[in-house]
This record gives structure tokens, C-alpha cells and sequence, in this order.
């Protein structure tokens, strides 16, 4: 395989925009192609991840459509779909382009717009990717499972209500000085315990909201970087790993923990021959804060019933041995699905970079795990990005 890297990032505000999905696309990718400094450059391949933009927003052939937006036909256009982790398969499928020879420079863009339809509309078109047999058709949402979980968690290892909290407070704060995130705006252990129930005993707080925007980052060989001198500046991606589980999470083994997690952060740390240990900064897919807890115990962060000793110790905060979801994660910065994992990848690399936003830089991290989940703890992608 031949070396990739990430040599350029861009990314919209996240929240309640009044830009067209096409837009948004756009003014990432371009503000990507000028970070990576190609714009003279013939771009091989765009990939663009993005949950449901037929129905969020009624435009298909997405790829296509940005290519010509941006001035790079003839370059070759793929749309990528695997639920919310849309945007991190269409960073994997750029990284295979790059790796196996067939492309020198790739555009990774991910885009959603979910605030055009109203939150029913945008809750049914969310929930389609359950199972229609054992969930949709009894009323299941994903916040309604991740309350199951939730649950489940509570009584397996007695995490109270008031602890699960910390972890909004914890985003909310790192949002707070997010100038990207969709929530900028610090809160309280009372505050997330007492929002308005969403499912119980999940409140308002404790789900990510239903966001607009859209993150890209550009991929190259090693060739090109050396061309174009980026490599002190660029970030190597050293694993990847890609599972998923059963559809139902009635026919999955646990409650209280991602099989999926599991098995593609195995492969992740396999392929870059590193451990867990070895983690600097993570971006870690909390849609719902019970989800930040169980994520950091399958990826191998915190043992089995012991992530909250971490979060309570302060140890996964900016300044702590390894940093989770700096820039505010899914619960803060926003989750317009399909460009989740890419904005977290964007994230990622700003911070090995070390360009992340003024006070959420990590002291000099070498090494930064993403993941990202598609489904309700399904189609998982983990990717791990390390400093040249
Ligand atoms: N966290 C904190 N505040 C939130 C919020 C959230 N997740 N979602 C909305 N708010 C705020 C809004 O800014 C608004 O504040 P304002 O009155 O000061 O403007 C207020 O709460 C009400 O917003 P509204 O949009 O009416 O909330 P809602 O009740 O319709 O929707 C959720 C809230 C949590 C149900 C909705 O965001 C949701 O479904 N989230 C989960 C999305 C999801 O499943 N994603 C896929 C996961 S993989």
C-alpha cells in the first residue's frame, strides 16, 4: 500500500443554516483545496459521504454536481452512503483510491442539510436506517434506543444520572470555545439532568441536535505532498478499520457495548500497529452522552465499566492524558450526518497540525483516533491519522 496523507481541511459553521446543501458543500471543499494549496492541481477523484440528501433536501447525484460546482470535471464523482458514518466510508474510500495507485490526489467532501424538514420528518427519515421489523414499526428512534443503553448501562455499573451529565457539560464547554460548533454555550450538571426528556432517561442535553453543514479534506500521495513541500504540515493515516453488526440490537450480544466498535477499532489499531495507549486526542461519536462512555471502553480508552472514572477524574479533558472530543463532538459541534466523520477527521488533523481552535489545542499530540458510527451502533468506522 502506498502511504496517505491529509494535506488540507475545510469546513462550514455547523447549525441552522440558510445556505443550500450545495453550498455548503462547496464552501468546504473550496476551503479545503485552498488549505492543501491545490487548486492548480488535476484532482483525480471526488468522494462525497452524505446520509440522505434525496430526502433531506430533494438532490441526487451529488457528486456530479459538485464536481461542476468546483471547476475539477473531468474528475471521477462517487456519492458514499453508510448512515451517519457516511462521511468517514467516503474518507475510506478515498484513502483505498490513494493507497492502491489509482488516484494521486482525492476530495473527500461530507455534507447533510436536516434542518429544511421539520424534526418529525427528519426523526422518521432518521430511524430508516433501524430496523423497520424489530424497531421502526413499534415507534424505536435512535434516541430511544441509546435510552435502552442507557439504561442498560445504569444498572450494569451504577452510573447515576447526575454522572452521565458530566459528559454534555464536558462538550458543551469544549464547544463553548468552538467558533464552528453548533451549540457555543457552556452548561450544568442541573441543567442536562433537568432538560426536557427526550427518552427517558436521556433529556434534551444529552442528544446530539439535528445540524446543517458540511467538512472536506484533501487526500494525496506521498508524490504529491513532497511536491508541494506540505509534509511537516500534512498527517499520515496509519489505520483504518471498518465493521458493522446486526441490524437489531435485539440479536446483538450486549446491550452496553458496540460490537462494531469493537472489531473496527481492532483493525484500526492492527493496520497502525499501535494500541490504544498510543492515543493522543480522540473524536469519539457521542450522539447520545451514554454513547461517549461505551465508545471509550469497546475502542479500549477506559475498561469495561470505568470510563466515567476518567471523565469524573478530569482525565479526558483538553490537558489530559488523552483528550476526548475537544472540539465539543457530535453533542456540540453539531451532527449534519453525513459530514460528521469528515469534520471530525478535519478536526483531528487541525489538532495533529496544531491548528485546532485557540484554547481546545492539545499539548503537541503525535497520534488521533476518529470514529464514527452509521445506524444505531452499526456500520462503524474508526480512523487513525498520525503526525510525519
Ligand atoms: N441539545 C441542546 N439544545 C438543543 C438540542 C440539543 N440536542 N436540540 C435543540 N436544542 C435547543 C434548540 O436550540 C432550541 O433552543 P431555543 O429555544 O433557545 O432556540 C430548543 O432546544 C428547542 O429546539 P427544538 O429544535 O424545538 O428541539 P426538539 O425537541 O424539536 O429536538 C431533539 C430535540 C433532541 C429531539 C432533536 O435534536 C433530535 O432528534 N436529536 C437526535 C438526532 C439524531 O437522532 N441523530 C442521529 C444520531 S446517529
Amino acid at each position: 500500500m502506498e502511504p496517505v496523507y491529509v494535506i488540507g481541511s475545510g469546513m462550514t459553521k455547523f447549525g441552522v443554516l440558510k445556505e443550500s446543501l450545495i453550498k455548503l458543500a462547496e464552501e468546504a471543499a473550496v476551503g479545503a483545496i485552498v488549505d492543501s494549496q491545490t487548486a492548480e492541481l488535476r484532482f483525480d477523484r471526488i468522494i462525497v459521504g452524505s446520509q440522505n440528501p434525496d430526502e433531506f433536501s430533494g438532490i441526487g447525484h451529488l457528486s456530479t454536481m459538485l464536481a461542476d460546482r468546483l471547476g475539477i470535471v473531468p474528475c471521477g464523482g462517487t456519492r458514499v452512503e453508510t448512515g451517519p458514518s457516511s462521511g468517514s466510508s467516503a474518507f475510506e474510500v478515498g484513502f483505498s483510491l490513494i493507497s492502491s495507485g489509482l488516484s494521486d490526489v482525492t476530495l473527500v467532501v461530507g455534507v447533510e442539510k436536516m434542518c429544511d424538514v421539520e424534526r418529525g420528518t427528519a426523526s422518521k427519515i432518521l430511524s430508516r436506517m433501524m430496523s423497520y421489523q424489530c424497531e421502526t414499526r413499534y415507534g424505536g428512534t435512535p434516541a430511544a434506543l441509546a435510552a435502552l443503553v442507557a439504561r442498560r448501562y445504569m444498572h450494569d455499573y451504577g452510573l447515576t444520572r447526575d454522572e452521565l451529565s458530566l459528559v454534555p457539560v464536558k462538550a458543551h464547554r469544549n464547544g463553548s470555545k468552538n467558533p464552528l460548533a453548533h451549540f457555543q454555550k457552556e452548561t450544568t450538571v442541573e441543567k442536562v439532568s433537568n432538560s426536557k426528556v427526550v427518552a427517558s432517561p436521556l433529556t434534551l442535553f444529552d442528544c446530539s441536535p439535528t445540524s446543517d453543514g458540511s467538512a472536506a479534506v484533501v487526500l494525496a500521495s506521498r508524490q504529491v505532498v513532497q511536491e508541494l513541500g506540505l509534509l511537516d504540515s500534512s498527517a499520515q493515516v496509519i489505520g483504518i478499520g471498518h465493521a458493522t453488526d446486526y441490524h437489531a440490537v435485539q440479536h446483538r450480544l450486549s446491550l452496553t457495548s458496540l460490537n462494531a466498535t469493537v472489531e473496527a477499532s481492532q483493525a484500526a489499531f492492527d493496520m497502525a500497529g499501535i494500541g490504544p495507549t498510543a492515543i493522543d486526542v480522540c473524536e469519539l461519536h457521542d450522539a447520545f452522552s451514554i454513547l461517549e462512555i461505551i465508545n471509550m471502553e469497546d475502542i479500549g480508552i477506559a475498561d469495561r465499566g470505568k470510563a466515567m472514572d476518567l471523565i469524573r477524574n478530569g482525565l479526558t479533558e483538553l490537558g489530559g492524558p488523552v483528550s476526548v472530543n475537544p472540539t465539543g463532538g457530535l453533542k456540540a459541534r453539531g451532527h449534519p450526518t453525513g459530514a460528521t466523520g469528515v469534520a471530525q477527521i478535519r478536526d483531528a488533523f487541525l489538532q495533529l497540525r496544531g491548528d485546532a481552535p485557540q484554547d481546545l489545542q492539545v499539548d503537541e499530540p503525535e497520534i488521533a483516533l476518529t470514529h464514527n458510527i452509521g445506524g444505531f451502533g452499526n456500520n462503524i468506522v474508526v480512523t487513525i491519522l498520525r503526525r510525519p
